[in-house]
């Protein structure tokens, strides 16, 4: 049996747990229950945000930014906005039109326990949400930072970056794509948000050109790395473990890693690209041990 992520990374786990925790009560705290009509709505967001997940994101948020000592509560909003992004892009995903998935860390989906258009709107209340988040002064004193944020947010969740990867993603149900162009599907629809939890750290810790640029490609790697064993996870997990529906990838005829070069050569690819990952973390001589500890358990995880 293959030994638990408590065996391998005692530190990791518990750290992973500190961080969900604490990124749990902010996000509760940003939606809040109200008797106003439209509470609804923001029981929809609540389903689709804290009913679980593994919030890796905001641990590299929270990680990025103490290597540049930022205050935890600032890198808690950031951290809160990037997870609100990420849900409402789960949201969408999930629905009939696109992946069609009734089961999402362990829980019916929000369009399964709610309706289709609620889960559009949630998602729409949460994308909005995030942005508001970042523009508030308590995420930032400095308008300046508050705006590269934004804008660097907005970057990577649209046309080119998550949405313009979700778009290739379903063409890729129609479409021969080349590995090349698997690629930067990939890069664009998980790497993209990835790389945002990175450089989110050093953009709120001011941090230097080199830092940034490294933690930049240390995302880039861990991203495509984590979405080739998303990939893995779907042709060969439990659903007892990742909490969602599997086999969705072959059902639609998707061109993944795992179609394209098969799931032995798609493991040694996510195995080469994280350990290029870590590579890139070097000039924070030994500082960045979570984000090494982090990169390898993408390669073990089981969900
Ligand atoms: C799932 O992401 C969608 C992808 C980008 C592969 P996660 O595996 O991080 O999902 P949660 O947040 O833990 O549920
Ligand atoms: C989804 O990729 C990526 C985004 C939501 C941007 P998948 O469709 O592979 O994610 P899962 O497997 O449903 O979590
Ligand atoms: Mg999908
Ligand atoms: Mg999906
Ligand atoms: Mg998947």
């Amino acid at each position: 049996m293959a030994p638990s992520l408590r065996d391998a990374h005692p530190e990791l786990q518990s750290e992973m747990n500190a961080v969900s925790e604490a990124v749990n009560k902010t996000i509760a705290r940003l939606l809040p229950e109200t008797d106003l009509p439209e509470n609804h709505l923001y029981d929809a967001m609540r389903h689709g945000t804290l009913s679980g997940g593994k919030r890796l994101r905001p641990f590299l948020v929270m990680h990025s930014a103490a290597l540049f000592n930022v205050d935890p509560a600032r890198a808690r909003r950031v951290a809160a906005a990037l997870e609100f992004i990420h849900c409402y892009s789960l949201i969408h995903d999930d629905l009939p039109s696109m992946d069609n998935a009734a089961l999402r860390r362990g829980k019916p989906t929000v369009h399964i326990q709610y309706d289709e258009a609620t889960a559009i709107l949630a998602g729409d209340a949460l994308l909005t949400l995030a942005f508001e988040i970042l523009s508030e002064n308590e995420t930032h004193e400095d308008p300046r930072v508050r705006c590269e944020l934004i804008q660097t947010l907005a970057r990577s969740s649209g046309g080119h970056g998550m949405v313009g990867g979700q778009m290739l993603d379903l063409l890729a149900e129609k479409q021969e794509f080349d590995l090349g162009t698997i690629s930067r599907l990939q890069r664009m629809k998980t790497g993209k948000l990835m790389a945002f939890a990175c450089e989110a750290g050093a953009i709120i810790g001011k941090a230097g050109e080199p830092q940034k640029r490294a933690l930049c490609n240390y995302a880039h790697d861990l991203g495509l790395a984590f979405q080739v064993t998303d990939d893995i996870l779907d042709v060969e997990a439990d659903p007892q473990d990742t909490g969602k529906d599997t086999g969705k990838d072959v059902e639609a005829g998707k061109a993944t890693f795992v179609s394209a070069m098969g799931k032995e050569q798609a493991k040694e690819r996510a195995d080469m690209l994280v350990h290029q990952a870590i590579g890139h973390l070097k000039i924070f001589e030994g500082r960045a041990e979570m984000l090494k500890e982090l990169a390898l358990y993408v390669l073990e995880r089981r969900a």
